[in-house]
């Protein structure tokens, strides 16, 4: 069922509104298998309902989501539109891991049981194999020596870590990232920018919202600018961030350089 050369998520023409409050205003977005999109904008420009729209977390009035080609089903119009399928929601959700602000672990478990929690329980995989992977995962992102910890004995950039791998532990599509390092301090922040990094230089497909201009320009092959609901602007990173051709990107930029 899944096209491996069609794009991962796409999205045409999305419309989504709280009650009364239209926050998307018709969004085409595309990220195509190992690229990295980027979406940046200020504070409730939509940003964070998009990433939730396109994971369908959220539900949206009108447009058209595909999965690997495949388009979401949909019964309804308007507010009243939901899915129609909810096998195929679970299926694509468990393909699309999603990485928080707030990290999330559950504070009852080791970090080697978050990790393992959702592909032993959510895709019934073999505890051993799942186990192996963890470790392999929690290595990855530098955190190797602490499956036994609890999460509360961990920094925050070090928890957020533990989340990365439990993402990567689903072994998704595409990871899902909602301003990954906006809740850490400067030093823990990189720890966590290196990790991301890495992953497109696997070339992981991911969509990353963030308010890091640095990160968005280094590991993107594609920046959205999203204002008020709409893309005011895009393309290629060296093109958003070097020579933006909109006013509201320009200020945009420049209000972030004088922080
Ligand atoms: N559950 C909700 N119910 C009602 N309105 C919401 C809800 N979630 C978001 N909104 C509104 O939708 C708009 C877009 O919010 P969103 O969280 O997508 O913005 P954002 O770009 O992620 O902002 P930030 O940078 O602050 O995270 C805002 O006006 C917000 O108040
Ligand atoms: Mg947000």
């Amino acid at each position: 069922m899944s096209n491996t050369a069609a794009p991962v998520i796409e999205i045409r023409d999305l419309h989504k509104s709280y009650g009364a409050l239209e926050v998307l205003k018709g969004v085409d977005m595309v990220a195509p298998r190992g690229h990295v999109v980027s979406l940046i904008g200020s504070s409730g420009s939509g940003k964070s309902t998009l990433l939730r729209c396109a994971n369908l977390l959220e539900d949206s009035q009108q447009g058209e989501i595909k999965f690997e080609g495949e388009p979401i089903e949909w019964r309804g119009t308007g507010l009243a539109r939901r899915p129609a399928n909810r096998a195929q929601v679970t299926r694509i959700r468990t393909n699309l891991s999603m990485v928080f602000q707030q990290f999330n672990l559950w504070a009852h478990m080791t970090i080697l049981q978050n990790v393992m929690e959702a592909p032993v329980t959510v895709l019934k995989r073999d505890k051993h194999e799942v186990e192996a992977k963890a470790r392999e995962y929690l290595a990855k992102v530098g955190i190797g020596d602490k499956c036994a910890a609890y999460p509360a004995m961990l920094s925050g950039g070090q928890q957020q870590r533990a989340a990365i791998a439990r993402a990567l532990c689903m072994e998704p599509r595409a990871l899902l990232f909602d301003e990954p390092t906006s809740a850490l301090d400067p030093e823990r922040e990189q720890e966590v920018v290196k990790v991301i990094k890495s992953l497109a230089e696997e070339g992981r497909t991911m969509l990353l919202v963030t308010h890091d201009m640095r990160l968005a320009h280094d590991v993107s092959d594609h920046v959205v600018f999203l204002h008020q609901g709409r893309i005011e602007e895009e393309g290629a990173p060296a093109a958003v961030f070097g020579a933006p051709q909109t006013q509201r990107l320009q200020q945009f930029l420049n209000a972030g350089q004088s922080k």
